[in-house]
């Protein structure tokens, strides 16, 4: 019935930037709050590159959960031209997923991958290991129009790599476009593909009529409302098992994103079940909501569902325009605007 309260499988997200140190501390309560695993990105600086650092990375991220709090950071390593196939044998078993990177489309993408054909070997190894592929599904070159990056990513590049290995398991990154959602659907069980709360809800005019606003700036960067972001909104409540919950939140001090060159990120662990279960709602699909947040994604990484449940209740309540963020602060998504449903914490 419409209002009433929604209980879930407790979700987990798929792609999630916790960052490190004092920040890393800010944040991950938030996820934890939420969600029972997180795939973790490696773009720190230096990025993440070997299982070492990796394993390390987690016992911080552990040590940096609030108390009594129930988490499980999920590592990957962060692809390089350099990656080579005895580093994913080292991996396999511990580092749940590989992220490729192409050099130049995003945050902390300067030691990513500049030709894909050195990764080959990398990829041969993870396809025997059964390891996913996780990808930034854009080019690079400059020549290519920014809102056109992601479509020429899947006509240069991802379509020769699942074709030249059609074992890989690929997880197509916060896909943005019926380009993608088409691919994804079109392609095998091993691919899949994770969709944002923010792609989900906002459009490119969200970020760029009556002024541009840099706290919806994102990469891949926000689309049109048609035909991709209703593309996005039907392959999200599709129930079709291919598409699942990913945030992508990535949280940056205010000052670096509200500046005359302002980074890519877009945070919303403060509220992304309450974000997804809006999407839902106004697609009158909140019976789809627990396959895509709670299910889909265990399926593809071949782990069991999470235990326990949560409940969304029917409550408004007004964003808060900043969280603390080590030294700095952070503006959430949807910043002092009203949401619908709030995660229960009794
Ligand atoms: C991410 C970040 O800030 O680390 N930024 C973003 O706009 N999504 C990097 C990424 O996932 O592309
Ligand atoms: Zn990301």
């Amino acid at each position: 019935m419409k209002d009433s309260p929604i209980t879930l499988i407790q979700p987990d997200d798929w792609h999630l930037h916790l960052r490190s140190g004092a920040a890393l501390r800010s944040v991950v309560g938030m996820s934890a709050a939420q969600m029972g695993r997180a795939i973790i990105m490696p773009n720190l600086t230096p990025p993440i590159t070997n299982t070492t650092q990796a394993l390390a990375y987690q016992t911080e991220i552990m040590a940096a959960l609030p108390a009594g709090c129930k988490f499980e950071p999920l590592m990957t390593l962060y692809l390089t031209d350099n990656t080579t196939p005895q580093d994913i044998r080292v991996a396999s078993g511990l580092i749940k997923a590989v992220k490729l990177y192409p050099a130049g489309t995003t945050t902390n993408s300067a030691n990513g991958v500049t030709n894909i054909g050195a990764i080959y070997p990398a990829l041969e190894a993870m396809q025997k290991a059964g390891m996913p592929l996780l990808v930034h599904g854009e080019v690079a070159e400059y020549e290519v129009d920014i809102f056109d990056r992601e479509a020429v990513f899947i006509e240069k590049i991802l379509t020769k790599i699942v074709k030249d290995f059609p074992d890989l398991k690929v997880v197509f990154e916060h896909i943005t476009t019926k380009n993608a959602a088409d691919f994804v659907l079109a392609s095998s069980n091993k691919i899949a593909a994770t969709i944002t709360a923010h792609h989900l809800l906002a459009n490119r005019n969200d970020m760029l009529v009556g002024g541009i606003k840099p706290h919806y700036f994102c990469l891949p960067v926000l689309k049109r409302a048609k035909p991709h972001q209703a593309a996005l909104l039907a392959a999200a409540t599709s129930n079709s098992g291919k598409f699942f919950l990913g945030t992508d939140s990535a949280p940056h001090a205010k000052s670096d994103k509200e500046s005359a060159c302002g980074c890519a990120g877009i945070f919303s662990a403060h509220c992304a079940i309450e974000l997804y279960a809006q999407a839902f709602e106004e697609q009158d699909a909140v019976d789809k909501l627990e396959g895509f947040a709670s299910k889909f994604g265990a399926d593809f990484y071949n782990l069991p569902y999470n235990t326990n449940t949560i409940t969304l209740v029917k409550r408004e309540w007004v964003v808060p325009n900043e969280y603390p963020l080590g030294n700095s602060t952070v503006v959430p998504f949807m910043a002092g605007k009203k949401l619908g449903w709030q995660l229960k914490t009794d």
